[in-house]
């Protein structure tokens, strides 16, 4: 049989044809600056995953969950040894009981969750607050529910040992009629901050005395570092446990990040159930079920999780501190990061003595001249201006990779 041959398309048809939703949102950036990194052989700090797997306890359970037969559709809400895994870890972290049958959705990662969070809880009239830089997914996420959103300012630190900060008043004022949820994420990326007990107080209060939902991004809840003079990490706290704060909250997390199991996608939503049925809706007609063996696999990891999570802190906060060195070398301006495996830095000097205009002039110009690729972070604001002078890198990285990331910085220091 002779095979036909494909037509060429006619012009028009060739055209991407994006809803108006999404086509705005472009390529990612991640995917952008991965694949420049590759084409110049640069090390790359943009794309936050590790160069090295996770915990092998972790790699034997998911193949031997293949291997027992766990290779069927998951229940829609997750299968229950890992619904009561994460029950557990959030009892063990001293935070209140919760139902595993009712108040936890397992997702497709925690960006499904983002994404059955808002399609599921937003109607068009609604709006939400968002503080802004955020993870670019929200922004999606808004897309998702059609609804409107408004952003709130992390300021960032006029010296570099302090952290990013917001102000309530302006977060207040944020809210409208129209508000029915404010999107938190503690720790932050890309910041590294953690949000302290008095900043969760004052969202806390104004959730409660505007009726709001929060939605609390928590996904790097176990990567809090100590400082670079060996100081304890600032505690992680859940905005779920604050008073009055219980019922009206959504906390998503996942296993990707802390435990650099990226590729595995298990994610989930705590929520009470009338709440947890906003994520459900949504969540059953998106991907109705996550992968069932990687499900049974996490089980080990989150029964185990502060200490398999510890040695991944001591290798990012070395790795943090090593790499705030040799920026602060090379002419940047390294901001303070206290979780996660990002660091901001601030460009402004060294971008104005090479003559570079912003943060993606300056991106390109380090990945293709100095073999080192980052983020432009004006993707993570709304107003854009606000991240021109400053860059996102990415730590979660073999020491080695950090080390050779280092030395290219060198040359740039001796230039
Ligand atoms: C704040 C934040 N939330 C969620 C995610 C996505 O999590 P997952 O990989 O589990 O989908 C990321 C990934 O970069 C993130 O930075």
């Amino acid at each position: 049989m002779t095979q036909q041959q494909p037509s060429a398309a006619p012009q028009h048809a060739t055209s991407p044809r994006v809803s108006r939703r999404f086509a705005h949102f472009g390529q990612s950036v991640f995917a952008r600056y991965t694949a420049l990194a590759a084409q110049h052989n640069a090390i790359n700090l943009s794309q936050g995953f590790p160069d090295f797997d996770g915990p092998e306890v972790a790699k034997l359970a998911a193949k031997a969950a293949i291997d027992a037969g766990h290779n069927q559709y998951a229940p829609m809400a997750g299968v229950k040894p890992v619904r009561d895994a994460i029950a557990g870890m959030w009892h063990d972290a001293g935070k209140f009981a919760i139902d595993p049958d009712t108040w936890i959705t397992v997702t497709c990662g925690c960006s499904e969750a983002i994404g059955c969070t808002m399609a599921g809880l937003l109607n068009p009239e609604d709006e939400v607050i968002i503080f802004q830089p955020y993870f670019d997914f929200y922004e999606a996420g808004v897309a998702w529910a059609g609804c409107g959103a408004k952003f709130v300012t992390l300021h960032a630190p006029r010296s570099a040992g302090e952290p990013f900060t917001f102000d309530a008043a302006e977060l207040e004022r944020a809210i409208t009629p129209r508000t029915r949820a404010i999107l938190l994420n503690t720790p932050h990326n890309p910041t590294g901050k953690v949000f302290t007990r008095s900043e969760l107080e004052a969202i806390a209060r104004l959730c409660i005395a505007h009726d709001l939902v929060c939605i609390s991004d928590e996904v790097y809840e176990h990567l809090l570092l100590p400082g670079p003079d060996g100081a304890p990490p600032p505690p992680h706290i859940s905005i779920a446990t604050l008073p009055g704060m219980q019922h009206r909250t959504i906390t998503l997390s996942s296993l990707g990040k802390s435990f650099s199991l990226t590729g595995w996608k298990v994610g989930w939503a705590i929520a009470p159930p009338h709440l947890g049925a906003a994520v459900r809706a949504a969540h059953q007609f998106m991907t109705f079920s996550g992968s069932t063996p990687m499900q049974h696999g996490a089980v080990a990891v989150l029964r185990d999780a502060a200490a398999l999570a510890q040695p991944l802190v001591s290798l990012f906060a070395r790795n943090r501190d090593v790499l705030s060195a040799a920026l602060a070398r090379a002419g940047f301006v390294p901001l303070r990061s206290d979780s996660t495996y990002f660091l901001m830095a601030d460009h402004s000097a060294l971008s104005a003595r090479q003559g570079l205009a912003d943060d993606e002039a300056l991106c390109q110009w380090l990945t293709r001249e100095v073999g080192v690729a980052a983020i432009p972070p004006s993707v993570f604001y709304a107003d854009k201006h606000l991240g021109r002078s400053l860059v996102r890198f990415a730590f979660c990285k073999k020491q080695s990779t950090i080390d050779a990331a280092c030395e290219r910085l060198a040359k740039l220091a001796a230039r």
